[in-house]
């Protein structure tokens, strides 16, 4: 059996993708350089290659010792904030990254790619919810990298023999039931994990990010969808690739809005914590409301996500959380 090749594999979408792939009796190799990623993250079963898809002859020796059948790529720096401060660390990473990649999958013929995208690609949405075909006007240089991703996938695929499926998720969120993989940025800047820290006692207080919205209770609406769920498109997405399916784009979100006073409530109840939260001016740049059409990945990858009560995806982070209130640390699992 060929491989599938992960690349940010250690990552917290990456690393839930890996299990997904494995548990569905595949065979992984993954890369990671480890600047946001975690060793611990990386399943026991998958091949692990440290380095990074910028250095062209790291890639090429792993593109030449391994069987590869298709690339899952999330190797990328993810944060909208530092995006707006450093937007040459994107450019490097996402996109230098990603043109040494697609040279080196052409050069040694390998012509499927499922590559992670987002709802940022899009900006100021003009209608809810979000379609594939809506206009693309990223408002911060993260989304602007991922849109230019998308596009240089599309045209090497005009010019090479080369397929590509561009996934753009909504508010990943949530943990593997398992308890051994989870959510751990650092700096953490995500809703759930944010509000995780009350009840784990690392903050006093959550901060609302502006009440004054036009939302039902005031507070932003986002469409907030399962790791797991975004795991098991990545494989669908390779299937569909591996049957023959075109290049394409695909929507990932539950299609439903919760408010972040509703994201509070529900954690409340999950943890038993009166979790405190006090309201502070808006952040710039968040959209006041972001929920997705995922009709067409349902349609042509028929993905349905599983985990979809929000409940559960709260229950799922908590457990991780609560059990790794640090994130990874030093331990073997
Ligand atoms: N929020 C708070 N308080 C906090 C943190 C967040 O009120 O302490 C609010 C935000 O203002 C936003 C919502 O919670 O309304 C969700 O915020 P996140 O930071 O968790 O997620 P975003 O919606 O900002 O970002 C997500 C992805 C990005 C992607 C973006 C697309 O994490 O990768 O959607 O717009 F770029």
């Amino acid at each position: 059996m060929k491989s599938i090749l992960v690349l940010g594999g250690a990552g917290y979408i990456g690393s839930h993708t890996v299990y997904a792939l494995i548990e569905a009796g595949k065979k992984v190799v993954v890369i990671d350089n480890l600047e946001t990623g975690f060793k611990q993250a990386v399943h026991p079963d998958a091949t692990f290659y440290e380095g990074d898809i910028r250095n062209r002859s790291f890639l090429d020796e792993v593109f030449e010792r391994e069987e590869i059948e298709g690339v899952i790529h999330f190797a990328a720096n993810s944060q909208v904030g530092e995006s707006m401060t450093n937007p040459l660390k994107y450019y490097n990473n996402n996109l230098c990254g990603t043109e040494v990649l697609l040279e080196s999958m052409v050069a040694h013929g390998i012509n499927k790619i499922v590559f992670s995208s987002t709802a940022a690609t899009y900006g100021e949405p003009e209608s809810i919810p979000i379609l594939e075909s809506d206009p693309t006007h990223p408002t911060n240089c993260y989304g602007e990298t991922k849109l230019s991703m998308e596009k240089m996938m599309h045209w090497t695929s005009v010019a090479h023999d080369l397929r590509y499926v561009a996934l753009r998720y909504f508010n990943a969120c949530g943990a593997h039931p398992n308890g051994k993989i989870g959510e751990a940025h650092n700096p953490e800047t995500h809703l759930i994990p944010l509000i995780l820290q009350v009840p784990n006692e690392k903050r006093g207080h959550i901060s609302i990010f502006g009440g004054d919205y036009d939302t039902k209770d005031g507070t932003c609406v986002r469409d907030y969808i399962h790791v797991n769920d975004l795991a098991q498109a990545h494989i669908l997405a390779m299937e569909y690739l591996v049957n023959g399916g075109e290049s394409n784009t695909f929507n990932l979100g539950n299609g439903v809005g919760f408010t972040v006073k509703e994201v509070i409530e529900t954690a409340r109840k999950v943890t038993g914590h009166p979790i405190p939260a006090k309201v502070e001016p808006r952040r710039a740049g968040d959209p006041s409301t972001l929920i997705a059409s995922s009709d067409k990945a349902k349609e042509v990858l028929k993905w349905k996500p599983q985990m979809d009560s929000l409940e559960t995806i709260i229950e799922t982070a908590w457990k991780w959380h609560k059990n790794h209130p640090d994130g990874y640390d030093n331990r073997t699992m």
